[in-house]
């Protein structure tokens, strides 16, 4: 008897490839040092820890569904019209949105060939087709993405700063862009670093949205404001582009005690601005010093650093990795992002960058003598 068939899901969705996260632990119990997904390691103000508990009085009730207090919060910390603003659980579900509102099969969408794994599934799950436009320094190249613009094309996704790159396009150069495009593709800049950018030639896409009916900018609470595990994401929209995610996104897609702890994270800004500086202080230290052990970086703007490694020697990024493993550290392999000779790295705590220091300049140093 032939086998039942059951349900198959629409062409392209098995054609994904799941994304990965970050490693998060390795055999054994000891404690491990956990570099691999650029989150804070600060962790979120004690304010919102004291939001979040006290949310849990109110767990049978359904949130406000519209997230309004946090809107409020978003909009009156960044100066904007709380009624552009759409929350989601975490940025990640708001990229998914507007690709499920503006794309469909036959669409093609762009993306950097370095840029953030989540677009292509998201572009896939549409049944639309994918186009990688290459980088120069692993940076996006607006010429690039614009040589890759067709008459299919109808949105373009760009991470500005890019993960897992670090890199970032110039405000002058995002505008260019948007100029350039046709006025139907939507621009979906995706600021999810902005927080850590100390650039006088960056802007996280405030203005451009401002100013223009077809472009979005994402931003998340799940770096800056330490709240990853509770899924807290923002899009500042046009008017437009907000009303149709609001009529697709669950009607309760932010939980309310993830609401009270991001309206309370926003409040402590003195967390926030501590967060940052202490971040930038790392990133230039950080730098100069893998530099120093010839371990290639990419000048980052965000929270953490691609690091290259030779391509041989015994001191390929993968036996890097293999290394730190036995130091119980775990940075991000990023093959996946088509970079199998780097390894990512979050700038954590000042022991643990330490850590990782010390086990470089030996895994460099050790390597080297092997060669001698
Ligand atoms: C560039 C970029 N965008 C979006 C996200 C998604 O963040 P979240 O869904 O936690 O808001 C990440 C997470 O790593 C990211 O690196």
């Amino acid at each position: 008897m032939a086998a039942a068939r059951g349900p198959r899901p629409r062409p392209g969705v098995l054609d994904i490839a799941p994304y990965v996260p970050g490693t998060s632990a390795l055999p054994g119990a000891r404690p491990v040092i956990k570099l691999s997904s650029n989150e804070t390691p600060f962790g979120p103000s004690p304010s919102a820890i004291e939001a979040y508990h006290a949310a849990a009085g109110d767990l049978s009730r359904y949130p406000d569904g519209s997230a309004r207090p946090l809107r409020e919060a978003i909009a009156a910390l960044h100066g904007l019209d709380p009624a552009r603003i759409v929350c989601g659980a975490g940025s990640d579900e708001l990229l998914n949105l507007l690709a499920c509102a503006y794309l469909g099969p036959g669409d093609e969408a762009i993306y950097s060939a370095h840029g953030f794994l989540l677009y292509k599934i998201a572009i896939l799950a549409r049944g639309a087709t994918p186009v990688a436009a290459p980088e120069t320094e692993l940076t996006s190249d607006v010429d690039a993405i614009l040589a890759c613009v067709s008459t299919q094309t109808r949105l373009v996704f760009i991470a500005n700063p890019n993960n897992p790159t670090g890199t970032y396009l110039t405000f002058d150069e995002v505008r260019r862009l948007r100029k350039c495009l046709p006025s139907d593709v939507l621009l979906v800049l995706d600021a999810a670093y902005a927080e850590y950018v100390r650039k006088n030639d960056y802007e996280p896409g405030i203005e451009l949205v401002t100013g223009s009916p077809n472009t979005v900018m994402t931003r998340t609470f799940s770096k800056l404001y330490g709240l990853a595990s509770l899924r807290i994401g923002w899009a500042y929209c046009p008017p437009s582009i907000a009303d149709a995610l609001n009529r697709i996104r669950g009607p309760f897609n932010v939980s309310g005690p993830a609401i009270a702890a991001g309206v309370a994270a926003l409040k402590d800004q003195s967390w926030s601005q501590a967060a940052m500086e202490y971040n930038e202080l790392w990133r230039g230290g950080l730098t100069e010093s893998f530099a120093g052990l010839g371990v290639g970086v990419t000048p980052s703007a965000a929270n953490f650093l691609l690091l290259h490694f030779p391509n041989g020697d015994g001191r390929t990024a993968p036996e890097a990795d293999k290394f730190l493993h036995d130091r119980r550290i775990i940075l991000r392999r990023v093959e996946e992002y088509g970079l199998p000779h780097a390894l990512r790295m979050t700038i954590g705590t000042e022991d643990e960058n330490r850590a990782v220091l010390e086990a470089l300049t030996a895994f460099m140093s050790a390597n080297s003598a092997a060669r001698r």
